[in-house]
Protein backbone atom coordinates (compact mmCIF):
# COMPACT_ATOMS: atom_id res chain seq x y z
CA UNK A 1 0.00 0.00 0.00
CA UNK A 2 0.83 3.55 -0.91
CA UNK A 3 1.28 5.25 2.71
CA UNK A 4 1.07 8.86 2.51
CA UNK A 5 1.68 11.21 5.76
CA UNK A 6 2.03 14.26 7.05
CA UNK A 7 4.40 14.70 9.67
CA UNK A 8 4.03 17.75 12.42
CA UNK A 9 6.59 17.59 15.14
CA UNK A 10 5.62 20.90 16.74
CA UNK A 11 7.07 22.17 20.02
CA UNK A 12 9.23 20.87 23.11
CA UNK A 13 9.16 17.44 22.95
CA UNK A 14 7.68 16.85 19.75
CA UNK A 15 10.46 16.37 17.18
CA UNK A 16 12.11 13.92 19.53
CA UNK A 17 8.95 11.50 20.07
CA UNK A 18 8.44 12.23 16.28
CA UNK A 19 11.06 10.92 14.78
CA UNK A 20 10.93 8.11 17.01
CA UNK A 21 7.60 7.18 15.87
CA UNK A 22 8.34 7.82 12.34
CA UNK A 23 11.70 5.21 12.37
CA UNK A 24 9.05 2.93 13.73
CA UNK A 25 6.84 3.48 11.10
CA UNK A 26 9.63 3.13 8.17
CA UNK A 27 10.27 0.14 9.85
CA UNK A 28 6.67 -1.71 10.29
CA UNK A 29 6.40 -0.23 6.16
CA UNK A 30 9.56 -1.64 5.29
CA UNK A 31 8.68 -4.95 7.13
CA UNK A 32 5.13 -5.48 5.60
CA UNK A 33 6.21 -4.16 1.70
CA UNK A 34 4.63 -0.56 1.67
CA UNK A 35 5.87 2.59 0.44
CA UNK A 36 6.33 5.43 2.84
CA UNK A 37 5.36 9.03 1.24
CA UNK A 38 5.85 11.69 4.37
CA UNK A 39 6.71 14.95 4.07
CA UNK A 40 6.55 17.52 7.14
CA UNK A 41 4.80 20.73 8.51
CA UNK A 42 5.31 23.53 10.93
CA UNK A 43 2.55 23.77 13.77
CA UNK A 44 2.59 25.52 17.40
CA UNK A 45 5.39 27.89 18.24
CA UNK A 46 7.36 27.07 15.63
CA UNK A 47 5.23 27.76 13.15
CA UNK A 48 4.79 31.22 14.80
CA UNK A 49 8.66 31.70 14.86
CA UNK A 50 8.16 30.84 11.29
CA UNK A 51 5.12 32.80 9.75
CA UNK A 52 3.79 34.55 12.41
CA UNK A 53 0.33 31.81 11.93
CA UNK A 54 0.56 28.99 14.69
CA UNK A 55 -1.36 26.77 11.79
CA UNK A 56 0.01 27.98 8.54
CA UNK A 57 -2.44 27.33 5.04
CA UNK A 58 0.84 25.56 3.91
CA UNK A 59 0.04 22.91 6.97
CA UNK A 60 -3.62 22.71 6.29
CA UNK A 61 -2.89 21.70 2.17
CA UNK A 62 -0.13 19.27 3.11
CA UNK A 63 -2.79 17.92 5.57
CA UNK A 64 -5.69 17.65 3.37
CA UNK A 65 -3.37 15.99 0.66
CA UNK A 66 -1.84 13.13 3.03
CA UNK A 67 -4.10 10.34 4.12
CA UNK A 68 -2.89 10.65 8.04
CA UNK A 69 -1.39 12.98 10.23
CA UNK A 70 1.45 12.07 13.04
CA UNK A 71 1.24 15.13 15.30
CA UNK A 72 3.56 15.58 18.29
CA UNK A 73 2.48 18.49 20.65
CA UNK A 74 2.07 22.16 20.76
CA UNK A 75 3.12 24.77 23.84
CA UNK A 76 5.91 26.95 24.79
CA UNK A 77 7.10 28.67 27.82
CA UNK A 78 7.61 31.94 26.10
CA UNK A 79 3.59 31.83 25.26
CA UNK A 80 2.49 30.09 29.33
CA UNK A 81 4.19 32.44 30.85
CA UNK A 82 2.57 35.04 28.58
CA UNK A 83 -1.30 35.62 29.31
CA UNK A 84 -1.41 38.47 27.04
CA UNK A 85 -0.24 36.71 23.83
CA UNK A 86 -2.74 36.90 21.29
CA UNK A 87 -1.46 34.46 19.29
CA UNK A 88 -0.96 31.28 21.08
CA UNK A 89 0.62 28.02 19.83
CA UNK A 90 -2.45 25.75 20.98
CA UNK A 91 -4.72 28.10 18.92
CA UNK A 92 -2.86 25.76 15.88
CA UNK A 93 -3.94 22.88 17.39
CA UNK A 94 -7.74 23.92 17.93
CA UNK A 95 -7.71 25.06 14.36
CA UNK A 96 -6.32 22.53 12.76
CA UNK A 97 -8.78 19.96 14.67
CA UNK A 98 -11.63 22.75 13.37
CA UNK A 99 -10.57 22.85 9.86
CA UNK A 100 -9.89 19.27 9.46
CA UNK A 101 -13.27 18.55 10.97
CA UNK A 102 -12.16 16.55 13.69
CA UNK A 103 -14.69 15.80 15.71
CA UNK A 104 -13.60 12.72 17.86
CA UNK A 105 -11.08 11.96 19.75
CA UNK A 106 -10.46 8.58 20.68
CA UNK A 107 -8.10 8.13 23.84
CA UNK A 108 -7.71 4.43 24.71
CA UNK A 109 -6.90 3.98 28.11
CA UNK A 110 -5.38 0.52 28.26
CA UNK A 111 -2.89 -1.00 32.03
CA UNK A 112 0.19 -2.87 30.60
CA UNK A 113 0.76 -5.79 33.08
CA UNK A 114 4.26 -4.97 33.38
CA UNK A 115 3.65 -1.17 34.71
CA UNK A 116 0.81 -1.96 37.57
CA UNK A 117 3.40 -1.42 40.42
CA UNK A 118 4.45 2.24 38.55
CA UNK A 119 0.59 3.23 38.61
CA UNK A 120 -0.35 5.45 41.81
CA UNK A 121 -2.99 3.33 42.45
CA UNK A 122 -3.41 -0.07 43.91
CA UNK A 123 -2.53 -2.56 41.84
CA UNK A 124 -5.63 -4.79 42.75
CA UNK A 125 -7.69 -1.69 41.53
CA UNK A 126 -5.87 -0.99 38.48
CA UNK A 127 -5.23 -4.17 36.83
CA UNK A 128 -7.27 -4.81 33.61
CA UNK A 129 -8.28 -1.43 33.59
CA UNK A 130 -8.91 -1.10 29.77
CA UNK A 131 -12.02 1.62 27.97
CA UNK A 132 -11.73 3.93 25.54
CA UNK A 133 -12.90 7.60 26.24
CA UNK A 134 -14.57 9.30 23.26
CA UNK A 135 -13.66 12.75 23.33
CA UNK A 136 -16.01 15.17 21.36
CA UNK A 137 -12.83 17.63 20.22
CA UNK A 138 -14.46 20.74 18.14
CA UNK A 139 -17.44 22.32 20.24
CA UNK A 140 -17.82 23.31 23.49
CA UNK A 141 -16.17 25.51 25.74
CA UNK A 142 -12.94 25.25 23.79
CA UNK A 143 -14.79 26.48 20.71
CA UNK A 144 -17.61 28.66 21.59
CA UNK A 145 -17.99 32.01 21.15
CA UNK A 146 -18.14 34.82 22.03
CA UNK A 147 -15.05 34.32 24.46
CA UNK A 148 -13.19 36.74 25.62
CA UNK A 149 -13.02 39.96 28.52
CA UNK A 150 -14.83 43.12 29.34
CA UNK A 151 -13.80 46.50 28.00
CA UNK A 152 -12.45 47.19 31.60
CA UNK A 153 -10.44 43.92 31.41
CA UNK A 154 -12.21 42.82 34.70
CA UNK A 155 -14.46 40.07 33.42
CA UNK A 156 -13.55 37.22 31.51
CA UNK A 157 -16.50 35.37 29.23
CA UNK A 158 -16.33 31.75 27.69
CA UNK A 159 -19.15 29.99 25.76
CA UNK A 160 -20.36 26.33 25.71
CA UNK A 161 -21.98 25.54 23.05
CA UNK A 162 -23.39 22.36 21.37
CA UNK A 163 -25.52 21.50 18.42
CA UNK A 164 -27.96 18.45 18.62
CA UNK A 165 -26.14 17.00 15.45
CA UNK A 166 -22.71 17.72 17.52
CA UNK A 167 -23.87 15.38 20.21
CA UNK A 168 -25.53 12.62 17.52
CA UNK A 169 -22.66 11.97 15.58
CA UNK A 170 -19.95 11.79 18.63
CA UNK A 171 -22.83 9.33 20.57
CA UNK A 172 -23.69 7.55 17.53
CA UNK A 173 -19.78 6.72 17.40
CA UNK A 174 -19.61 5.67 21.34
CA UNK A 175 -22.59 3.18 20.44
CA UNK A 176 -20.71 2.00 18.06
CA UNK A 177 -17.53 1.03 19.68
CA UNK A 178 -19.38 -0.12 22.54
CA UNK A 179 -20.86 -2.94 20.13
CA UNK A 180 -17.36 -3.87 19.23
CA UNK A 181 -16.07 -4.15 22.77
CA UNK A 182 -17.93 -4.94 25.92
CA UNK A 183 -20.77 -2.84 24.87
CA UNK A 184 -21.79 -0.57 28.00
CA UNK A 185 -21.48 2.90 27.14
CA UNK A 186 -20.50 5.83 30.15
CA UNK A 187 -22.53 9.33 29.22
CA UNK A 188 -20.63 11.79 31.55
CA UNK A 189 -22.31 15.30 32.18
CA UNK A 190 -23.11 17.78 34.04
CA UNK A 191 -26.77 17.32 33.51
CA UNK A 192 -27.33 19.16 37.27
CA UNK A 193 -26.18 22.23 36.16
CA UNK A 194 -25.35 22.68 32.32
CA UNK A 195 -27.97 22.99 29.60
CA UNK A 196 -25.94 21.58 27.21
CA UNK A 197 -25.19 18.51 28.80
CA UNK A 198 -29.34 18.17 29.51
CA UNK A 199 -28.91 18.04 25.93
CA UNK A 200 -26.56 15.76 25.89
CA UNK A 201 -28.68 13.50 27.82
CA UNK A 202 -31.74 14.07 25.94
CA UNK A 203 -29.99 13.19 22.63
CA UNK A 204 -28.07 10.08 24.49
CA UNK A 205 -31.72 8.85 25.36
CA UNK A 206 -33.22 8.72 21.69
CA UNK A 207 -29.77 7.17 21.01
CA UNK A 208 -29.45 4.05 23.56
CA UNK A 209 -33.26 2.35 21.95
CA UNK A 210 -31.24 1.89 18.94
CA UNK A 211 -28.60 -0.56 20.69
CA UNK A 212 -30.91 -2.53 22.44
CA UNK A 213 -27.59 -4.85 23.44
CA UNK A 214 -25.49 -1.85 24.80
CA UNK A 215 -26.04 -1.10 28.85
CA UNK A 216 -25.94 2.85 28.91
CA UNK A 217 -25.01 4.88 32.27
CA UNK A 218 -25.04 8.72 32.57
CA UNK A 219 -22.92 9.67 35.02
CA UNK A 220 -22.00 13.23 36.54
CA UNK A 221 -18.45 14.22 35.41
CA UNK A 222 -17.10 15.21 39.31
CA UNK A 223 -18.67 11.36 39.91
CA UNK A 224 -16.23 10.18 37.22
CA UNK A 225 -13.13 11.71 38.27
CA UNK A 226 -14.09 10.18 41.23
CA UNK A 227 -14.91 6.71 40.02
CA UNK A 228 -11.79 7.01 37.47
CA UNK A 229 -9.95 6.30 40.75
CA UNK A 230 -12.10 3.78 42.71
CA UNK A 231 -13.00 1.63 40.06
CA UNK A 232 -11.66 2.36 36.35
CA UNK A 233 -12.66 -1.47 35.42
CA UNK A 234 -15.90 -0.41 35.41
CA UNK A 235 -15.54 2.04 32.09
CA UNK A 236 -15.91 0.23 28.94
CA UNK A 237 -16.57 3.35 26.51
CA UNK A 238 -16.67 6.59 27.86
CA UNK A 239 -18.22 9.33 25.67
CA UNK A 240 -17.99 12.80 26.95
CA UNK A 241 -17.47 16.82 25.93
CA UNK A 242 -14.12 18.46 24.50
CA UNK A 243 -13.49 19.86 28.15
CA UNK A 244 -14.49 17.00 30.41
CA UNK A 245 -12.67 14.58 27.76
CA UNK A 246 -9.32 16.71 28.19
CA UNK A 247 -9.48 16.61 32.00
CA UNK A 248 -10.72 12.88 32.24
CA UNK A 249 -8.00 11.70 29.91
CA UNK A 250 -5.26 13.12 31.52
CA UNK A 251 -5.94 11.44 34.46
CA UNK A 252 -6.99 8.22 32.57
CA UNK A 253 -3.36 8.70 31.36
CA UNK A 254 -1.78 8.32 35.09
CA UNK A 255 -3.74 5.40 36.28
CA UNK A 256 -1.80 3.41 33.53
CA UNK A 257 1.80 4.39 35.19
CA UNK A 258 2.43 7.04 32.97
CA UNK A 259 0.99 10.22 31.08
CA UNK A 260 3.91 9.03 28.35
CA UNK A 261 2.14 5.90 27.04
CA UNK A 262 -1.46 7.06 26.43
CA UNK A 263 -2.23 7.38 22.22
CA UNK A 264 -5.10 8.99 20.71
CA UNK A 265 -6.80 9.39 17.28
CA UNK A 266 -8.62 12.04 15.99
CA UNK A 267 -10.97 11.10 13.46
CA UNK A 268 -13.87 12.95 11.54
CA UNK A 269 -14.55 14.69 8.08
CA UNK A 270 -11.15 15.08 6.52
CA UNK A 271 -7.75 13.71 7.66
CA UNK A 272 -7.35 11.21 10.73
CA UNK A 273 -4.50 13.02 12.97
CA UNK A 274 -2.84 10.53 15.92
CA UNK A 275 -0.85 12.38 18.58
CA UNK A 276 0.09 11.23 22.14
CA UNK A 277 -2.28 12.94 24.84
CA UNK A 278 0.57 14.59 27.02
CA UNK A 279 1.58 17.86 26.19
CA UNK A 280 5.26 19.20 24.64
CA UNK A 281 6.68 19.48 28.06
CA UNK A 282 9.43 22.27 27.05
CA UNK A 283 11.41 22.05 30.19
CA UNK A 284 12.35 18.24 28.72
CA UNK A 285 12.98 19.32 25.11
CA UNK A 286 16.35 18.50 23.79
CA UNK A 287 17.19 15.67 26.68
CA UNK A 288 16.04 12.82 25.23
CA UNK A 289 14.51 11.78 28.33
CA UNK A 290 11.22 11.84 26.93
CA UNK A 291 8.78 8.83 26.23
CA UNK A 292 8.18 8.14 22.78
CA UNK A 293 5.77 5.37 23.70
CA UNK A 294 2.50 7.05 23.53
CA UNK A 295 3.63 8.64 20.33
CA UNK A 296 4.94 5.56 18.52
CA UNK A 297 1.63 4.04 20.11
CA UNK A 298 0.21 6.31 18.20
CA UNK A 299 1.64 5.84 15.05
CA UNK A 300 0.25 2.20 15.43
CA UNK A 301 -3.43 3.74 16.04
CA UNK A 302 -2.56 4.94 12.49
CA UNK A 303 -1.72 2.04 10.45
CA UNK A 304 -4.93 0.87 11.71
CA UNK A 305 -7.70 3.54 12.00
CA UNK A 306 -6.35 5.08 8.46
CA UNK A 307 -4.95 2.41 6.64
CA UNK A 308 -7.43 -0.91 7.82
CA UNK A 309 -3.52 -2.39 8.70
CA UNK A 310 -4.09 -4.24 12.02
CA UNK A 311 -1.44 -6.79 11.65
CA UNK A 312 1.06 -3.50 11.39
CA UNK A 313 -0.69 -1.70 14.18
CA UNK A 314 -0.34 -5.43 16.33
CA UNK A 315 3.22 -5.63 15.87
CA UNK A 316 4.26 -2.16 17.32
CA UNK A 317 1.97 -3.16 20.11
CA UNK A 318 3.86 -6.05 20.67
CA UNK A 319 7.60 -4.30 20.15
CA UNK A 320 5.75 -1.55 22.20
CA UNK A 321 5.31 -4.50 25.17
CA UNK A 322 8.40 -5.83 24.71
CA UNK A 323 10.56 -3.22 25.54
CA UNK A 324 8.72 -2.55 28.14
CA UNK A 325 8.77 -6.18 29.94
CA UNK A 326 12.78 -6.06 28.74
CA UNK A 327 12.53 -2.90 31.00
CA UNK A 328 14.16 -0.65 28.09
CA UNK A 329 12.07 2.10 29.07
CA UNK A 330 12.57 5.79 29.74
CA UNK A 331 12.86 7.44 33.47
CA UNK A 332 9.39 8.16 34.08
CA UNK A 333 8.80 4.35 33.65
CA UNK A 334 12.05 2.50 34.67
CA UNK A 335 11.94 0.28 37.13
CA UNK A 336 15.02 -0.62 39.46
CA UNK A 337 17.81 -1.02 36.84
CA UNK A 338 21.07 0.39 36.14
CA UNK A 339 21.20 0.82 32.34
CA UNK A 340 19.59 4.32 31.49
CA UNK A 341 17.46 4.16 28.08
CA UNK A 342 16.71 7.60 26.84
CA UNK A 343 13.94 8.36 23.72
CA UNK A 344 16.24 7.33 20.98
CA UNK A 345 17.38 4.02 22.61
CA UNK A 346 14.05 3.27 23.11
CA UNK A 347 13.17 3.54 20.05
CA UNK A 348 16.10 2.25 18.40
CA UNK A 349 15.47 -0.97 20.49
CA UNK A 350 11.66 -0.98 19.11
CA UNK A 351 13.36 -0.55 15.96
CA UNK A 352 15.41 -3.40 16.06
CA UNK A 353 12.69 -5.93 17.58
CA UNK A 354 10.21 -5.01 14.23
CA UNK A 355 13.29 -5.76 12.08
CA UNK A 356 14.18 -8.73 13.79
CA UNK A 357 10.44 -9.98 13.50
C1 LIG B 1 -4.92 17.79 24.63
C2 LIG B 1 -4.25 19.09 24.98
C3 LIG B 1 -4.85 20.21 24.16
C4 LIG B 1 -6.33 20.26 24.45
C5 LIG B 1 -4.20 21.59 24.35
C6 LIG B 1 -2.73 21.56 24.06
C7 LIG B 1 -4.90 22.65 23.54
O1 LIG B 1 -4.37 19.33 26.34
O2 LIG B 1 -4.86 17.39 23.45
O3 LIG B 1 -5.52 17.17 25.50
O4 LIG B 1 -6.73 20.88 25.44
O5 LIG B 1 -7.09 19.68 23.72
MG1 LIG C 1 -5.19 17.71 27.46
Amino acid sequence: MNIKIAVLPGDGIGPEIIAQALEVTKAVCNKFGHTLEYKSGLVGACAIDATGNPYPEETHTLCMESDAVLFGAVGDLRFDNNPSAKVRPEQGLLAMRKKLGLYANLRPVTTFDSLIEKSPLRADIVKGADFMCIRELTGGLYFGRPQGRSEDGNTAYDTCVYTREEVERIVKLAYEYAMKRRKKVTVVDKANVLATSRLWREVANEIAPQYPEVETEFMFVDNAAMRLIQWPTSFDVMVTENMFGDILTDEGSVITGSMGLLPSASIGVHTSLFEPIHGSWPQAAGQNIANPLATILSAAMMFEYAFGLFDEGTLIREAVNASMAANVCTPDIQTESDTKYGTKEVGAWIVDYINNK
